[in-house]
């Protein structure tokens, strides 16, 4: 009976009926040990009537088993694998060892997970508990957290229990959590007298309630400490070590073959009861030592697994035993899980037996079950085993290599400290010229995209020039990536000057190597405004891209085509290969490219004038990007999100995710520093302040030029300036720009560049001399689909002829400004325009809010992909999200939008211009 956990059992109660009602939910349980955690996951095992339930606990081990926490909660719904997509099929049946390895996207099992919970679900309701969660193996921590964030309609419930004193955490952003607190005065007693009888008196009763200061388990450990004589002297009144000393008390009484049993036991971490009596053979010990263990209550049977009462006893009896007795049972029982498929621990056992510094055989094992690990999909226990087998090893280029590796799949899991900290061990001073280049290369890449590129950047020009001796291919690549270092800090000029080196080195081996370096070389020469010559070195590069099917990596995915086509202004061409990285990461389930995919295709959206796809786009980068912990993709979602915030005058968000993008900036992709910083310039314009516009462009333009940026496509901020200058009266200052700005709209030719040119020379020229300005404008707007640029030269016009008192000709172009800003919701822009109309003496009236406007941004996503024709099951495996999820988003949205069919919404939303591609035949009004 559970004293004192009335509101938490209701809590457990409410979750469950709404599981079995096809609501889902999940729960995080957090509190010290002790404090009746487990005993509330066992309530909710007890009342989910109706329910499938299953059932896992981490374990603390450094032996990571991949994957061990999601084969007990999957594999008794084994047979729904088949209903799963092939790929997901494979990578879950890889990960639960179910079927051969795939080497699949790591982020693949995550989705399959979610996928196969909620086919079991469909069926019957399904709770799911996790108990000691701290220590779940990390890749099932990973799966398992993925799929309890999506969760909504499948009738599934997900509960953890983590404890907060562990040194292992369970990190769970994003789910709901429930503290489970010290019990009061009343309910101790009432725990402490059902435990201890009438044995105790008062004085003691009070000593030992003051001692565990309502700690259930602090209160049974206690007054059995007493309850076996342990008053004599001080007791022990501290929690952990109370439970320890009644367990070592109990285990010196046991005869030694049992201790000895229970030794194998503590050693197995599996608990699995079939290897536990073999290596107990194997000891030459029978069956018998372990039933009198069992007898002594340290540990029970619980299905095919032998739990110890508590991870202390496991902990005190794996301790207080002598190191060579350990490494024997060790030895036993890696001869007797050698051969399991499912198992590295063959290899961890043997590390565990071994007490020698370095042990080549011992490393070569524990490396085999890494990259069993990895080809599982098990990234995080690929690590710790490459970098045991790492630390075994004597040879220092072997030593490093295996650093090296386990520092690679710890980066892709986002522990750069830690993949940084595995770099630092893997160098040394005996290590060989290649060796000590691919170390440095490595950390080239993780600081680049994790931490600082400009100290990438000066730690691959050194190596680069340290190996070139010996190996030009090699120096050629990282110079290669020593000037993308440059490119994402923001230093153009240093990136363009790198990149020639590379170049020329790569010309010299030829291959790959070269066309890679031409490549980023293309890219130098663009961004310096010399298209013309960049163009021509894209080839080997696009070949090298459609050559490469099928991926193997996700950050193949990364192409600079479509960002490359949209500076360029080949919106068509930007289009088509930006869907098709969107949709090449998706269906690979490449979370690692996706936000960058994405923000791609935000930009895109941005500039073509489909903000509300922009911006949903941009919240699904931010979200993935935030999950999977890529912070320099994250900044660049970040600033495309505060974009389209700041055009829509959503100040706010605006400043929060401009706020939070310059913080990653700060320190790392300075690039994108400037990108958020022309945000926020947008936002201040928009809405009128032209000082503050002015401080923070002021600074864009001037470092961007400074650093070698000389193509105007990449931040369009100048003419943002000169606006904000001419708006506050320094008439001066905005012509020294535009003159500046002019000149490079010229030399590029970009189109939106040269009519953003005129409009604002329009703005300054006399009264009698705009018009033709403005026209060229106009012409230059006609060429390419930007209508945001387009309405601000209307705008512009407006204003202009009004202020000259020709107020019926400022009407036309007005109107059509306020059309297009109300279209694309620049809410600012709109109320200018309108203002202006009304100074001219029309009323224009505001429009109702649109559809999306009303929407959460994944309500719009689901919206948007459901407008475009994708059925619930086609949406679900875009979003990562179930079929039964996305029809719970989509009868939210059909409710806020007073809607009742998928085509009425497709029609809304392409009647607001949402819709990307145009709405399905079937719904566009005759
Ligand atoms: N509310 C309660 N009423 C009565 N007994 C309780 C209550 N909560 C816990 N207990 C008892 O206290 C002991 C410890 O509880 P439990 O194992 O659930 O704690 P825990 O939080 O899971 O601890 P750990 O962090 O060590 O896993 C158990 O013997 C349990 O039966
Ligand atoms: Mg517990």
């Amino acid at each position: 009976m559970l004293l004192g956990r009335e509101a938490e059992c209701a809590r457990l109660d409410a979750l469950l009926a709404a599981g079995r009602e096809g609501t889902s939910g999940a729960l995080v349980l957090r509190g010290e040990a002790g404090i009746g955690k487990t005993s509330l996951l066992d309530y909710a095992a007890d009342r989910a009537f109706g329910m499938h339930v299953s059932r896992t606990s981490g374990i603390e081990s450094e032996a990571e088993l991949a994957f061990s926490g999601l084969y007990d909660l999957l594999q008794p719904f084994a047979s729904h694998l088949s209903s799963l997509p092939e790929p997901q099929r494979a990578a879950l049946a890889a990960a639960l060892a179910l079927g051969p390895p795939v080497g699949a996207e790591r982020f693949a099992v995550c989705v399959a997970t979610l996928g196969l919970v909620a086919s079991v679900a469909e069926e019957t309701p399904l709770l799911m508990i996790c108990d000691d969660a701290q220590w779940l193996d990390p890749s099932s921590a990973s799966a398992l957290g993925f799929t309890a964030r999506r969760l909504d309609g499948e009738a599934a419930v997900l509960l953890f229990a983590a404890s907060t004193d562990a040194d292992a955490q369970f990190d769970a952003p994003g789910l709901p959590q429930l503290p489970v607190t010290r019990l009061g005065p009343d309910e101790a007693r009432a725990l402490l007298e059902s435990e201890a009888g009438e044995e105790i008196d008062e004085a003691t009763a009070e000593r030992i309630l003051a001692g565990a200061d309502g700690n259930p388990l602090a209160l049974t450990a206690l007054s059995a400490l007493f309850g076996t004589g342990g008053a004599n002297g001080a007791p022990e009144l501290e929690l952990l070590p109370a439970v320890r000393r009644t367990a070592l008390r109990t285990m010196r009484e046991l005869p030694p073959n049992a201790r000895r049993a229970l030794l194998v036991a503590a050693a197995s971490v599996s608990g699995d009861r079939a290897t536990i009596a073999d290596a107990l053979g194997e000891l030459g010990l029978d069956a018998e030592s372990l039933t009198t263990a069992e007898g002594a209550g340290l540990l029970a049977q619980k299905g095919d697994q032998l739990v110890f009462r508590h991870p202390v006893v496991r902990a005190a009896v794996y301790e207080s035993a002598p190191a060579e007795e350990r490494s024997a049972v060790h030895r036993a029982l890696a001869a007797v899980t050698a051969g399991t498929k499912r198992d590295g621990r063959g290899a961890w056992h043997l590390a565990a037996a071994t007490d020698a510094p370095h042990d080549e055989s011992v490393a070569l094992s524990l490396e085999e079950a890494a990259r069993n690990a990895r080809a599982r999909g098990g990234r995080a226990e690929a690590a710790s085993a490459f970098e045991r087998a790492a630390e075994l090893t004597a040879d220092p280029d072997d030593r490093a290599r295996r650093f090296r590796e386990a520092a690679d799949d710890s980066r892709l899991l986002g522990q750069i400290e830690h993949a940084l900290a595995l770099l630092d061990r893997a160098n040394g001073s005996s290590l060989s010229p290649a060796e000590r280049a691919r170390v440095a290369h490595l950390r080239g890449a993780i600081e680049m995209w994790n931490r600082s590129p400009d100290a990438a950047y000066v730690l691959l020009r050194e190596e680069a020039e340290s190996i070139a001796p010996s190996d030009e291919a090699k120096a050629a690549r990282m110079l290669t990536d020593a000037a993308w270092a440059c490119f994402m800090g923001g230093e153009i000029a240093r990136g363009l000057a790198t990149a020639e080196e590379a170049e020329a080195l790569g010309e010299q081996t030829g291959g790959v190597t070269s066309t890679l370096a031409k490549a980023a070389l293309g890219i130098g020469r663009l961004l310096s405004g010399d298209a013309a010559n960049a163009l021509p070195l894209f080839v080997g590069y696009a070949d090298l891209l459609e050559a490469d099917a099928p991926v193997r990596h996700p950050y193949q995915l990364i192409r600079p085509a479509g960002q490359v086509a949209i500076w360029l202004e080949e919106y068509d061409l930007a289009r088509t290969a930006t869907s098709a990285m969107v949709e090449a990461a998706r269906a690979q389930i490449a979370l690692g490219a996706l936000p960058y995919a994405l923000s791609t295709l935000s930009d895109l959206d941005f500039r073509t004038g489909n903000w509300v796809s922009a911006s949903a786009s941009a919240a699904e980068a931010v979200r993935i990007a935030e999950e999977g912990g890529q912070t320099s993709t994250l900044a660049f979602s970040l600033a495309c999100l505060a974009r389209v915030e700041a055009g829509q005058g959503r100040e706010f968000e605006c400043r929060e995710h401009a706020g939070r993008a310059l913080l990653f900036a700060s320190s790392g992709v300075r690039a994108v520093g400037v990108f958020a910083s022309s945000a926020l310039a947008l936002l201040e314009l928009g809405l009128g302040r032209n000082e503050p516009a002015i401080a923070e462009l002021d600074e864009v333009v001037r470092v961007s030029a400074q650093r070698g940026l000389r193509e105007p496509s990449v931040i369009q901020s100048t003419p943002d300036l000169i606006e904000a200058y001419v708006r506050s009266g320094r008439r001066e200052a905005a012509a020294e720009v535009l003159a500046a700005f002019e000149e490079l709209a010229e030399k590029t030719q970009r189109t939106w560049a040269l009519g953003a040119a005129a409009r604002c020379r329009g703005l300054l020229v006399d009264n009698d001399e705009f018009e033709p300005q403005f026209e060229l404008a106009l012409g230059w707007h006609l060429r390419t689909p930007t209508p945001f640029e387009r309405a601000r030269t209307e705008l512009c016009l407006g204003e202009r002829r009004r202020r000259a008192r020709r107020r019926s000709d400022a009407r036309q172009p007005l109107r059509s400004a306020l059309d297009t800003f109300e279209h694309l919701g620049a809410a600012p822009w709109a109320e200018r325009a309108r203002t202006e109309l009304a100074a001219t003496g029309e009323t224009a009236h505001r429009r109702d809010p649109y559809a999306a406007e009303q929407l959460t941004p994944q309500e719009l996503q689901v919206a948007l992909i459901v407008g475009e024709g994708a059925t619930n099951k086609e949406a679900g495996a875009a979003l990562f999200l179930s079929p039964k999820t996305i029809e719970t988003h989509l009868g939210r949205v059909y409710r806020k939008l007073g809607v009742r069919s998928r085509t009425d919404l497709a029609r809304l939303l392409a009647a607001e211009g949402a819709l990307t591609s145009p709405a399905p035949e079937s719904v566009s009004p005759a």
